[in-house]
């Protein structure tokens, strides 16, 4: 698998994790590059099969609780497309503040926004060094998670058949109400089925991007 980590850091810790999910990832043969959020651009969300993103909690403009400031503009900046694909978030926080690991919600809001899925439940590190080796610990079960939910991707099934769902869904919440019975999975799967992944996800953001879905979709695969 294709995947990009992306990661910003004040005092050094989410590098240290970033590396720890970099090694393991590359050691169970996937192919990570690895990027600071200011060298990160929009444009880089494209080919990645899967896009991890690392973040500490901080102050921004005296509030709590926010992801490091290097990802503010390109969360903005991407915010308005869609990048229909899974996503992992990892958090380093400490919990004698007041919002908690709270850059991890905004990142999770932000996958939310651009239509992506989390594989996993989000890692919300706390006090790193405090607890060094029960922290590493911890992000190593969640590393396992994760290659466990790759594993089975990269057997082709599943992240398919998730995709797939989310077209029928999407035609179906059109067809609510509307004299047009609800679209099957197996109607949908069998009318992409001479579609590759990465032309799926492409399919999806165009559907997405048009006045409806529906439409764009029939029209596409019948031209
Ligand atoms: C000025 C400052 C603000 C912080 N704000 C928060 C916060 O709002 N919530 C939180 O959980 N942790 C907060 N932390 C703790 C850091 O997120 C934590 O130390 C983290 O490990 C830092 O990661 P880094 O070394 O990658 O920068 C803050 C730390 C500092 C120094």
């Amino acid at each position: 698998m294709n995947i990009l980590l992306v990661w910003a850091t004040n005092s050094g810790t989410t590098q240290t994790v970033a590396l720890m999910v970099k090694d393991a990832l590359s050691a169970a043969g996937h192919s990570v590059t690895v990027k600071e959020a200011r060298e990160t651009t929009p444009e880089d969300f494209a080919s990645p099969q899967a896009i991890i993103i690392g973040s500490p909690s901080w102050d921004f403009d005296g509030n709590e609780g926010f992801p490091h400031e290097d990802f503010l503009p390109l969360m903005e900046k991407v915010k308005t497309q869609t990048v229909a694909k899974p996503f992992a978030i990892f958090g380093l926080g400490d919990s004698s503040y007041r919002i908690y690991n709270g850059a991890v919600d905004h990142l999770e809001k932000f996958v939310g926004e651009v239509k992506g899925t989390l594989l996993v439940p989000s890692l919300r590190i706390d006090k790193f060094y405090s607890d060094e080796a029960g922290n590493t610990a911890k992000v190593n079960a969640w590393l396992e998670e994760l290659k466990k939910k790759r594993a089975g991707m990269a057997r082709g099934a599943s992240e398919r058949q998730e995709l797939i769902q989310r077209f029928t869904d999407k035609i179906n919440a059109e067809r609510s109400g509307t004299k047009w019975k609800p679209a099957t999975w197996g109607q949908v799967n069998g009318l992409v089925r001479h579609l590759k992944e990465q032309d799926l996800y492409w399919l999806f953001s165009q559907c997405e991007k048009s006045g409806s879905f529906s439409k764009k979709f029939f029209g596409v695969l019948k031209s």
